[in-house]
């Protein structure tokens, strides 16, 4: 780690000093009613703040930063809450994926342009960690990652409800008539309980357990549940610690390094991590210039076992995953596994920190020796219907469809599907693969999370719940079945998803990590030839910049020219 405790502080060039703009600027920030000892050196640290009322799952924000400024303060730094976009996951359409990379710019052009020498990051919610993760990486100031927690277990009729996961099947009941719309309007009530992200494994725990996986967060942090007092404690640890790695200068950079990505992809195939996780560590570590692959994810899936037992590839809620050790207890059994010597924001490595995990409960978080599958929960194919990778999560899917050959039924587009799906005559049976196109990033566009294509009316009457699905959507990480995703290139540019039609034949074979549209070159050229290229969605705003710029799933869908420059 290096340390360079007498290097002038930075926001010492905004306030220093007998020119007009330093006078002004001293006698701007007063009128906050700071004393004139403000300015004597102290670290001015940032607290980037993504908290909304628009945004549930991170709408108790405003209270974690209090406590952070009291941590800041203890240390002698000057903590200066700031306010960034907020992406609210179940409210903005037509995906809060479109924005992730408008935060990451909004972050790091905050960061780069306010007089601060380190900042704390309030996230929660699923983009909201990978954009300010993004930012903080390009702005490459010390920073320290507090996640808001996930809410409390749902709960009704003395059942565990995790929010995503069972809202999803308890809403497949509904729509086959099995539970009433009263019982429905119950269950609204008790599904969220809480602010904080989503309660089970989904992107947000995802990301967010990853963040300390990566060394971003101090140990502990990511599974504290949000209205935990424990939550607000770590808060103000975090504050503390920022002011000494300000007087440190330990920045992103260092601990954002090609070794932590590998642990962070660990510790998400440990985890049973959302797909998402993929797209996101990929950008994140584009804009270090750190060469991550796909190729990365699956070759430490093959190695990594799967341990939390967790929904929706599992049993338990994050309540239960905090209270059996959370992240630390799973780095503790991952640790032979791990590149040990990763320095982390405590100033410590994180085999120093995984030493100290502990687990208490064996059947949340299962021993390395008695895992719940010898793999990791996300495997990466390829194939002619997917050239530059696809990515599936074996861990939700249905083990007898992992090899599977099947006649497609095609949906050219989203409509087209949410039109089909429960139509009682739609043609097609437990062997079908369903395939939907133009949902990638440009295609639908945004990369929504469109890719649990609903199970069709017509098979869940005959008590079929899963069937292969494809498509170059993205997926909820609180979603599960037998599910393909991410193909790319994707159809709205050609690829060759684009071209597949009801009756080709498809072969998913995840043990040989292949996807296969079994249709000869010559054909599959030809329809590609006569394919012909959608309108774009947008013509101006932010939306054009998106489509002008977004690259493709297996790249991390960043901006082009926000990724790191090669020297
Ligand atoms: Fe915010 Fe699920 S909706 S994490």
């Amino acid at each position: 780690m290096s340390s360079t405790p007498n290097k002038p502080l930075r926001s010492q060039q905004w306030f220093r000093g007998k020119e007009y703009y330093a006078f002004a600027r001293r006698a701007w920030l007063r009128s906050e009613g700071f004393p004139a000892d403000v300015f004597d050196n102290k670290p001015v640290i940032g607290i980037c703040n993504s908290w909304s009322e628009l945004n549930n799952c991170n709408a108790h924000l405003d209270k974690v930063a209090e406590s952070v400024k009291r941590g800041v303060t203890a240390m002698g730094g000057v903590p200066l809450e700031f306010p960034t976009i907020s992406l609210g996951e179940m409210f903005m359409k037509p995906t809060s994926m479109l924005l992730r990379n408008l935060m990451a710019m909004d972050v790091e052009e905050c960061i780069r342009a306010y007089p601060l020498d380190g900042v704390v990051l309030l996230c929660g919610c699923d983009k909201t960690t990978p954009a300010q993760l993004m930012g903080a990486a390009s702005a490459d100031l010390p920073a320290i990652v507090v996640t808001g927690g996930p809410m409390l277990s749902g709960n009704w009729q003395n059942r565990p409800l995790g929010a995503g996961t069972d809202g999803r099947k308890l809403f497949d009941l509904y729509r086959t008539g099995k539970l009433s719309d009263e019982e429905l309007c119950e269950i609204e009530g008790c599904l969220a309980r809480s602010a904080g992200h989503c309660a089970v494994m989904g992107t947000a725990s995802t990301m967010t357990s990853l963040a300390e996986a990566l060394g971003m967060t101090l140990p502990g942090c990511a599974s504290i549940p949000a209205p935990d007092s424990r939550r607000l404690a770590i808060a103000e640890l975090s504050g503390r610690r920022i002011v000494e790695m300000v007087r440190e200068d330990l920045k992103p950079s260092q601990i954002m390094t090609k070794a932590a990505f590998e642990n962070a992809i660990t510790a998400d195939m440990a985890i049973g991590g959302s797909t998402n996780a993929v797209v996101h560590l990929l950008a994140i570590a584009g804009r270090l210039g750190v060469p991550l692959h796909l190729n990365d994810f699956d070759a430490i899936s093959r190695r990594t076992p799967f341990l939390a037992n967790i929904k929706p590839s599992g049993q338990f809620l994050m309540e239960d995953f905090f209270h059996a050790g959370g992240v630390p207890a799973v780095m503790k059994e991952l640790l032979p596994l791990l590149h040990r010597d990763c320095i982390t924001v405590n100033g410590k490595t994180i085999g120093e920190n995984a030493e100290l995990g502990k687990c208490f409960n064996p059947e949340v978080i299962r021993p390395a020796s008695n895992p719940l599958h010898p793999e990791g929960g996300t495997a990466i194919l390829y194939g002619n219907l997917a050239p530059d990778g696809a990515v599936i999560k074996p861990t939700a899917a249905s083990p007898h469809l992992l090899q599977h050959t099947g006649k497609a039924y095609v949906f050219e587009n989203h409509q087209q599907m949410y039109d089909e799906i429960d139509l009682p005559d739609l043609p097609i049976d437990e062997n079908t693969v369903l395939v939907m196109k133009g949902c990638g990033p440009k295609g639908a566009p945004g990369f929504p999370e469109w890719g649990q294509i609903p199970m069709p009316r017509v098979l869940l009457d005959k008590g079929i719940n899963d069937v292969v699905r494809i498509s170059d959507a993205r997926m909820s990480g609180t979603s599960f079945g037998t599910v393909v995703l991410h193909s790319a290139p994707e159809s709205a540019i050609g690829g060759p998803l684009g071209v597949v039609k009801t009756g080709d034949e498809i072969t998913l074979d995840v043990a040989a990590r292949k996807l296969t549209l079994n249709v000869p070159d010559e054909e599959i050229k030809r329809r590609q030839a006569e394919w012909v290229a959608p309108k774009p969605h947008y013509q101006r705003g932010y939306g054009k910049m998106f489509l002008d710029h977004v690259t493709q799933a297996n790249l991390g869908c960043d901006f082009d020219f926000l990724m790191a420059i090669k020297e």
